[in-house]
């Protein structure tokens, strides 16, 4: 018996987009945007096809989203209707016949990642809860603007890195920006979008005023899937004395992350800062697709790493133990004590914990990491932390307003306690608020120095 040549599938016979064409038309549809700012779904794609190409009633939702996903093959007529649609002229170059004899060509969407100055991670340690937590909020909650605190080398960029590039896949694009260098708002908008334009391959220009340019921004957090890291918040925040205001000039900072955490976008805009802003609290909440991470320092085994990846040490387990929560497991100290000690012909830290006892372990490099957090203190808090440093690790607000007379001392007492939370540099452990050991040291240190200038 003859056997009868393989019946030829009709979508062998069609055409898939190719990246031009497909890139073509994905803009056409970004910028068809409705009142609600959302681009044009493909029901409201067919409806406009059938409108003007009478006829195309047959051209189904199904195809028109195959010819949007350039998943699989069509026909020439049903390409050239969606192109009509919105205006744009079918070219050679914007179509092509799938190369493999399966039809079912999946074209791997392009993922646009600019990790800008982002630290390299050598190494990592631990943080399993936190990014957990941060996977949790971005991916499955959708959570619009997130924000981890802590005081300095507390690990807020190495963890924004690690869950960033671990997830960076989900994103159409992702975006890193430094604040370190202090941009006001519209330098930064203008930043922020040129990143957008030369990664989404745009020949847009960038409009001049801050409110355009806010616009634009939000068009791209709405039709993309966008990860947006702001590193370094607490460099555009005033150093006067109340904690987490925009300074003259940054005011429309304050817009900015408003608009991040309420705009009905699809984007995740995740901020690292050593001080929360004001604008944060009013945002955060718990229904509210805003959340904030107060990241605490390594534990003992997490800490613990570091040492042994700088040499042998020999000493007992309860040594190291006091060492790492004298220092609360800060790991950028934690670094600068492994790579001093290594100095140290024993490697040992019998001699860091002798130094304790006497009251001066402060090795310089520490020192200036403490110092860029205490000089943005107002009096009051100063004169609180050297208040709370003499007096011990915990206390309670009871404690420390019983003593005091006037009302008015016990409203600024409140307002300071309120704003060194705000600075991460005391933490709320049920009742009671805690001051690192590392901390008292420093504020009773800063106090003798000044006592005996004077
Ligand atoms: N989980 C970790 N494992 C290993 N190293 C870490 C970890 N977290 C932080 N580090 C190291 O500690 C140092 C400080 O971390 P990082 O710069 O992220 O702190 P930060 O909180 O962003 O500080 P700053 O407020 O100064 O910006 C870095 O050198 C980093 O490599
Ligand atoms: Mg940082």
């Amino acid at each position: 018996m003859t056997k009868l040549p393989n019946k030829r599938n009709k979508r062998d016979r069609g055409l898939i987009l190719t990246e031009e064409g497909l890139r073509k038309l994905q803009d056409a549809r970004n910028k068809t945007i409705n009142e609600k700012g959302n681009r044009i779904s493909y029901e409201k794609i067919q409806d406009k096809i059938i409108e003007k190409s009478a006829g195309r009633e047959d051209l189904c939702v199904t195809t028109i989203r195959k010819i949007f996903t350039g998943s699989t093959a069509v026909d020439i007529g049903s390409l050239e209707c969606v192109f009509d649609c919105f205006d744009l002229e079918l070219c050679e170059s914007d179509y092509t016949k799938p190369s493999s004899e399966k039809t079912d060509i999946k074209i791997q969407p392009t993922f646009l990642h600019n990790w800008g100055k982002a630290p390299e991670i050598s190494v990592f340690y631990g943080r399993l809860q936190e990014q957990k937590k941060l996977k949790r909020w971005i991916l499955k909650e959708k959570c619009r603007l997130v924000t981890l605190l802590g005081i300095g080398g507390i690990g807020k960029s190495t963890l924004a890195v690690k869950v960033g590039k671990e997830i960076q896949s989900e994103f159409d694009v992702v975006i890193w920006q430094s604040l370190q260098n202090q941009l006001p708002p519209e330098e930064i908008l203008t930043n922020i979008l040129k990143i957008f334009i030369s990664t989404l391959k745009k020949h847009t220009v960038i409009p001049e005023s801050f409110d355009e340019k806010q616009s634009m921004l939000m068009k791209y957090l709405t039709n993309k899937r966008c990860l947006l890291i702001l590193d370094d918040v607490e460099k555009i925040l005033s150093t006067d004395d109340q904690v987490g205001l925009f300074p003259t000039g940054y005011e429309r900072y304050s817009q900015l992350f408003k608009f991040f955490g309420e705009a009905d976008h699809n984007s995740c805009i995740l901020l690292t800062s050593r001080e929360k802003p004001i604008d944060i609290i009013h945002l955060e909440g718990e229904a509210a697709k805003v959340k904030c991470l107060q990241m605490r320092g390594l534990n003992f085994t997490e800490g613990c790493q570091f040492f042994k990846q700088t040499g042998q040490f020999t000493d007992s387990e309860q040594e190291w133990e006091t060492l790492i929560e004298h220092y609360a497991g800060n790991p950028l100290i934690l670094k600068m004590l492994a790579s001093r000690m290594k100095q140290l012909p024993n490697s040992g830290i019998i001699e860091f914990l002798d130094c304790f006892k006497q009251g001066s372990s402060m090795l310089e490099e520490i020192c200036s990491l403490l110092e860029s957090q205490f000089q943005r203190l107002s009096l009051p808090e100063k004169e609180l932390m050297y208040c709370l440093a003499v007096n011990g690790k915990t206390f309670s607000l009871k404690d420390l307003v019983e003593n005091l007379v006037t009302p008015c001392s016990k409203v600024l007492v409140l307002k300071t306690i309120l704003s060194l939370l705000q600075r991460s540099l005391i933490e709320k452990n049920g009742e009671h608020f805690v001051i690192q050991p590392v901390m008292i040291e420093y504020a009773i240190n800063q106090s003798i120095d000044v006592s005996s200038a004077n």
